[in-house]
């Protein structure tokens, strides 16, 4: 039975569909709005605007659920497989024994680099942020594929396209740190599994083989697993946005990646960490960093801590908490900016002004230390970030794709510039 709301504007009363979801989310249908009304829907940073209906990933902000394809996170705390849960987002559902061998396989198989994409990386200064390397490099991935840059409905092309670009992306991010190091490129083991494949990249050299500790590799396949989806954030829209134009899947991911790039997004782990070691080496106190994010006439925020949707603890920062707590005990670490990272937490945390605001720490707040505990340099904090929300991006970008009738994204604005002026030409302007 289709339900409506009324909405009377000069006079003028109109019906609104409501769309509903299943879990109890309804949105007032406003796509005919200006037609019937000459009005526009206004909401700059769309915090009040669903973009789409998706069936990828739920978020209850208010009581701090997230789940994936309607499992909630937590669940897969025991047994971390970021390949499995990555096979979840993109293909909505578990997958059996067999497939999930197969997608390994897929992964396994296309983790070797072109010897001709290791060129690009020479030609990048060995200072190079490596996020601007990933995001060009996922690009530059398109043109040794050029199979994949029209998947049409074709499943078997986006399968092996959306292996490629797991896969590959993670080739991506070692290489660009070891380039940035001036270290040689090691090639993927394909003995290893995904994260530990990574690890080796990073970490081994030549004379000195990495040593695959379990309990880290748990807890790297949690971590991903934690940043692997969150729904319409900035640099899944952007994904979503740039597929609407019908671009291919390696340009609307690379895309994601300059979004999530943003201090206030994924650069957020960065961020905190800077902060934390800057309290330490004695710049500021904690408090005195409170005292700084609370100031409005600075623009100065508490990394790690806000959320648009989350109006309570992340659910993701709590697991990475715990995660956190796991990998100092294993490896008998200690860590001053864990520290101060807990007493930045506890001071915010009984102040009124983050109170009031519902203010808690996001999934940046944690992440950071746990990369620096395993010896992820912060430069490749954001990086880590996007090998995890890879999965993320070509569920969504694939849900758009097969949108019967999707139309291309196209805001409206509400233009505030000048009414209406003349030219002038150049010997009547002043000097
Ligand atoms: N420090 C100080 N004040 C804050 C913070 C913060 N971290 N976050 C929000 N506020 C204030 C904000 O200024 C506003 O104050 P007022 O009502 O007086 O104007 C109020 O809290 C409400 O803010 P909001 O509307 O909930 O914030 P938003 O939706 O515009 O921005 C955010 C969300 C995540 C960008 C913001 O909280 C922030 O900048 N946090 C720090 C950066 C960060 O940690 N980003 C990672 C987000 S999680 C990972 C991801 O998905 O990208």
């Amino acid at each position: 039975m289709p339900e409506f709301a009324t909405l009377t504007v000069d006079g003028k009363t109109i019906q609104l569909p409501i769309v509903r979801g299943t879990a109890g989310e309804a949105g007032l249908d406003i796509t005919k709005l200006r037609d019937q009304t000459g009005y526009l829907a206004y909401d700059p940073a769309f915090g009040n605007t669903a973009s789409c209906t998706s069936r990828i990933t739920y978020i209850d902000g208010d009581k701090g659920i997230l789940r994936y394809r309607g499992i909630p996170i937590e669940q897969f705390e025991s047994h971390p497989n970021f390949v499995e849960v990555a096979y979840l987002l993109i293909f909505g559902r578990l997958p059996s024994v067999d497939e999930l061998a197969r997608f390994s396989a897929r992964l396994t198989a296309n983790a070797p680099l072109h010897e001709g994409m290791k060129h690009h990386f020479e030609g990048f200064p060995v200072n190079a942020p490596p996020m601007a390397i990933m995001s060009a490099m996922i690009n530059a991935q398109s043109c040794f594929d050029p199979e994949f840059l029209h998947l049409g409905d074709d499943d078997e092309k986006f399968t092996e396209a959306a292996a490629r670009l797991i896969s590959k992306v993670r080739t991506i991010a070692a290489y660009s740190y070891r380039r940035a190091r001036g270290m040689p490129f090691v090639y993927p083991d394909p003995r290893l599994r995904y994260c530990a494949n990574l690890l080796h990249m990073i970490f081994s050299m030549p004379y000195d083989q990495y040593i695959i500790d379990p309990d880290i590799e748990d807890a790297l396949n949690l971590i991903f697993i934690l940043h692997a989806d969150h729904e319409q954030n900035c640099s899944t829209s952007t994904v979503r946005m740039v597929g609407s134009a019908k671009a291919n899947l390696f340009a609307s991911c690379a895309a994601g990646v300059s979004a999530l790039w943003g201090p206030l997004h994924g650069g957020a782990n960065v961020e905190v960490l800077e902060m934390l070691d800057a309290i330490h080496k004695g710049g500021l106190s904690p408090e005195q960093v409170l005292a700084k994010a609370k100031d409005k006439s600075d623009p100065f925020k508490l990394f790690g801590f806000g959320h648009r949707v989350y109006k309570n603890y992340d659910p993701r920062a709590k697991m990475l908490q715990k995660v956190c707590e796991r990998v100092f005990a294993h490896m008998n670490r200690q860590d001053p900016l864990l520290d101060i990272a807990r007493k930045l937490e506890e001071l915010a945390l009984k102040d009124p002004y983050f109170v009031e605001r519902k203010l808690y720490p996001n999934v940046d707040f944690y992440s950071g230390i746990i990369f620096r505990a395993i010896g992820i340099p912060t430069d490749m904090f954001t990086v880590m970030f996007a090998i995890g929300r890879l999965p993320g991006w070509i569920a969504q970008w694939k849900e758009q794709h097969d949108l019967v009738g999707g139309r291309i994204a196209r805001p409206r604005q509400v233009y505030a510039g000048t009414a209406l002026t003349d030219f002038v030409p150049m010997d009547k302007r002043p000097k």
